[in-house]
């Protein structure tokens, strides 16, 4: 009742010995909490996510052809992780579900739930649990859009039959699969592409349902994976479109849920006032 932010202790190794959920927060987890508090206090009402489950999915998969080799892509998962701490800092109870990748997960995070999945499959599973209890889906991850017919148990030999063309599936496309739903959460999806223009993007944006599109052209100028900074354009399903300058992806996740913000106090879809 007096507003006093309690930092959680965290899990791992303990004084006496032991394994659990009792250590110091790290100082960086504390200065996070501060961050958020300080945060929070300056936000106006309509762009606070307080009492909001956000469920935010990060980084690549990695479908395996045998135990030695997978297809992927360079996805970083900086994206995802940009959007899940700047959700956290505007009062979010966040979910991260993020695929294999270097980026440490900072301490910065400490309430959120993390769920580490490797294929795309696991991924989809994962996003159709926590689905119903989700009010906004920010779809970062880029998962595979290939995998193996059938992974090999056993390393391929490069003489082996099929070594150059393994047998390949499509995975199953998240964003779809949730497209048709008629309870969907306000939904939030990426779409890099090399050749592409804004009537493609917007038949891009249709077709996968979603109220937001964060639509990147990339060029050399602008690699988008594996980068520290974006420049994207923001796709609503309403409203104008919004060609941003080159930022960090902290700034752009901060941009993004703007939008959102934006888009839901139009839509009538906050119940705050
Ligand atoms: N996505 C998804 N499930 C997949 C692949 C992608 O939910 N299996 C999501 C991504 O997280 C992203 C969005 O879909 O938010 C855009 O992915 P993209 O690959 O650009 O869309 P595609 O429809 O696969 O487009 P294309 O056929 O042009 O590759």
């Amino acid at each position: 009742a007096r507003g006093v932010v309690v930092v959680p202790p965290q899990v791992g190794a303990l004084a006496s010995g032991g394994h659990g959920n009792g250590r110091l927060a790290e100082p960086a987890a504390i200065v996070e909490y501060l961050r958020r508090a300080l945060a929070l206090a300056e936000l106006p009402p309509h762009r606070s996510l307080r009492g909001q489950r956000v469920l935010v999915t990060a980084g690549p998969t990695r479908e395996y052809l045998d135990p030695v080799r997978f297809l992927s892509n360079p996805s970083s998962g900086r994206m995802g992780l940009a959007l899940a701490r700047a959700a956290w800092r505007r009062g979010a109870h966040v979910e991260l579900i993020c695929g294999p990748t270097q980026v440490r997960m900072p301490g910065a995070l400490p309430t959120a739930q993390v769920h580490r999945v490797t294929t795309c499959g696991e991924m989809l599973a994962k996003s159709l649990r926590l689905l119903p209890r989700t009010d906004l889906l920010l779809m970062a991850a880029a998962p595979s859009d290939a995998r193996a017919a059938q992974p090999r148990a056993n390393k391929v030999k490069k003489d082996d039959a099929g070594f150059l063309q393994p047998a390949l599936r499509r995975t199953d496309d998240i964003l779809l699969q949730l497209a048709g739903r008629k309870i969907r959460p306000f939904t939030v999806g990426f779409a890099a592409e090399t050749h592409a223009d804004l009537a493609a993007v917007q038949a891009k944006r249709r077709r996968k349902n979603l109220d937001l599109l964060v639509y990147n052209a990339i060029s050399a100028a602008n690699p988008a994976f594996d980068v520290a900074t974006n420049q994207a354009t923001l796709v609503p399903r309403d409203g104008a479109i919004l060609a941003l300058p080159s930022l960090s992806k902290a700034a752009l996740a901060e941009a993004i849920l703007d939008a959102v913000a934006e888009a839901r106090r139009t839509d009538g879809l906050d119940p705050r006032p």
